[in-house]
């Protein structure tokens, strides 16, 4: 039976990459992500299927494999907090950078056992009869997966708090990390020449360790605040991982899945920089977020920070005709977004246009904002960019900053010393009025002071967001 279906398996592979691409397409767009994640499942569904019916699998192994990897799959995800999303995301990919690691090592080891001539016939009809094609994969895979694996889990842990944030310099970082390239070098040359001599199976075994030291010295510079583009940039490697590990089985829709996951890790890591105003290498080397770039930037910011109650809050909002809500990574701490559609849906009742304006870089992941907001079922249309609010800020009655702190920053617009000089904000500053709602006066994600507290124009609602909203909710509901 599964002989007859052997000939199929390509087509099935194409509705597979289908379904992925429509199921990125999706993920454009918040409306249709959900539609998208589940369109992609299916193909993947498909995917998997279409390989177990090759000839030759160990099904046992695969079953054990799929029970007990999505049993843990499934907890993970119903437990991980929705704040916790980038670290889970972080370490998936180092997981999926493992696994093809382990795949070429795997390969490479039932080459070494029957010799290339036998190997060569498992790998199907249509595979090159090429030992250095298959080398090159083999150990190409193993470089990128084990980057991607150690540096995924350096990643997380920094972003779990369960290692300092903070970059980690030190003297001669940068030859340390040529050093290891060229080591990386040498290996693959040595093993690539002759796959089959012992020496290769050393050098193979020494590339795989490399690798991981590699992922590690690659990741401790950055620091915490940049982990989110590290992440996406880890992603787009685990995809390149996965692509490689598909020229060693000659598995197509390996190869479709994992260049597409290379190819939009890499946009979406283009994306944030873009967003940030920075260049990847700046990302990468700079060491941001040291202590030394805090102090800069917190130095010439002058003035009195004006708070005010709940009570005055509620009297300019109920006096607004139009309000833009500025929501940021605070609002995710709090869990304050199904508060604050009520604010917006008692705002609206009043009169009052109500709009959100999301930062592309709002929150610690991409799209966090617009997550939280479509799980308090926002209506999108409510929803605006910068690009849409800023041009009419003037005319806003108030800018309500809900939780948000670097992406409402002027330095990013007005001094030239500030680290993130250069970003794109959401001008708020420009409103009539501001309310600004957070704890304290400490400062966001990039260590940095905000001259926006101190304005004339901007009044202070410490508290924490959910409370403060809540606050105002009851201000409304008893006029
Ligand atoms: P942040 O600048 O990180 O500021 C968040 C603010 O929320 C803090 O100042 C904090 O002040 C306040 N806050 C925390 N918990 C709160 C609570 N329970 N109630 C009220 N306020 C609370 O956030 P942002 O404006 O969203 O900017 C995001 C930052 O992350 C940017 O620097 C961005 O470049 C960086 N980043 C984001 C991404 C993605 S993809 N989103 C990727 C890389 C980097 P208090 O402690 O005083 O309350």
């Amino acid at each position: 039976m599964i002989e007859h279906i052997q000939p199929y398996i390509n087509y099935l592979y194409i509705v597979a990459s289908v379904l992925f691409v429509l199921g990125l397409k999706k993920l454009g767009r918040a409306e249709s992500a959900r539609n998208g994640n589940f369109v992609s499942s299916i193909g993947m569904l498909i995917a998997i299927i279409a390989t177990c019916l090759l000839v030759g699998m160990e099904f046992k192994w695969i079953i054990v494999g799929m029970i007990a990897g999505s049993a843990i799959g499934a907890i993970a995800a119903y437990r991980v907090k929705m704040t916790s999303m980038p670290e889970m995301v972080g370490l998936l990919n180092g997981f999926g950078g493992l696994a093809s690691m382990l795949v070429a090592w795997a390969e490479f080891h039932k080459w070494v056992t029957m010799g290339w001539d036998q190997y060569y016939l498992t790998l199907g009809a249509g595979a090159p009869n090429s030992p250095l094609f298959t080398a090159i994969a083999m150990i190409f895979t193993a470089i990128v997966g084990g980057v991607t694996f150690s540096g995924s889990l350096v990643a997380f842990l920094k972003l779990a708090e369960l290692m300092p944030g903070k970059p980690i310099q030190f003297a001669g970082q940068q030859i340390v990390n040529a050093l290891i390239l060229v080591a990386l070098v040498a290996g693959a040359v040595i093993f690539c020449r002759d796959p089959s001599a012992p020496i290769a199976y050393q050098a193979f075994i020494g590339i795989m360790i490399v690798s991981l030291v590699l992922g590690v010295t690659s990741v401790i510079p950055i620091g915490g605040a940049d982990m989110p583009v590290v992440i996406s940039l880890l992603n787009s490697y685990s995809g390149i991982a996965a692509a490689a590990a598909g020229f060693i089985i000659l598995n197509n829709v390996l190869i479709v899945a994992g260049s597409l996951v290379g190819a939009s890790g890499i946009i979406l890591t283009k994306i944030m920089c873009k967003a940030m105003n920075r260049s990847l290498a700046n990302v990468l080397f700079s060491g941001f977020g040291s202590a030394s770039g805090k102090k800069k930037a917190a130095d010439g910011v002058q003035g009195e920070a004006k708070p005010i109650s709940a009570e005055d809050a509620f009297l300019l909002l109920e006096a607004a005709r139009s309000v833009i809500i500025v929501p940021g990574y605070g609002m995710a701490v709090a869990q304050a977004q199904h508060s604050v559609r009520e604010l917006g849906e008692l705002l609206t009742a009043n009169g009052c246009d109500v709009r959100y304006a999301i930062h592309p870089v709002a929150g610690r992941m991409p799209g966090h904002m617009n997550v939280l907001l479509a799980e308090a079922n926002v209506p999108y249309e409510q929803l605006a960019e910068p690009q849409d609010v800023n041009p009419v800020m003037e005319t806003v009655d108030v800018a309500m900053v809900i939780g948000a702190n670097d992406v409402v920053n002027p330095a990013a617009r007005e001094d030239e010393s500030s680290p993130i000089y250069g970003m794109p904000i959401i001008n708020v500053d420009q409103a009539k009025t501001v309310i600004v709602l957070k704890r304290s006066m400490a400062s966001g994600f990039a260590g940095i002071e905000n001259p926006l507290f101190f304005k004339d124009n901007t009044r202070m609602l410490f508290g924490d967001a959910k409370a403060s909203v809540s606050a105002l909710v009851a201000e409304f509901k008893n006029i």
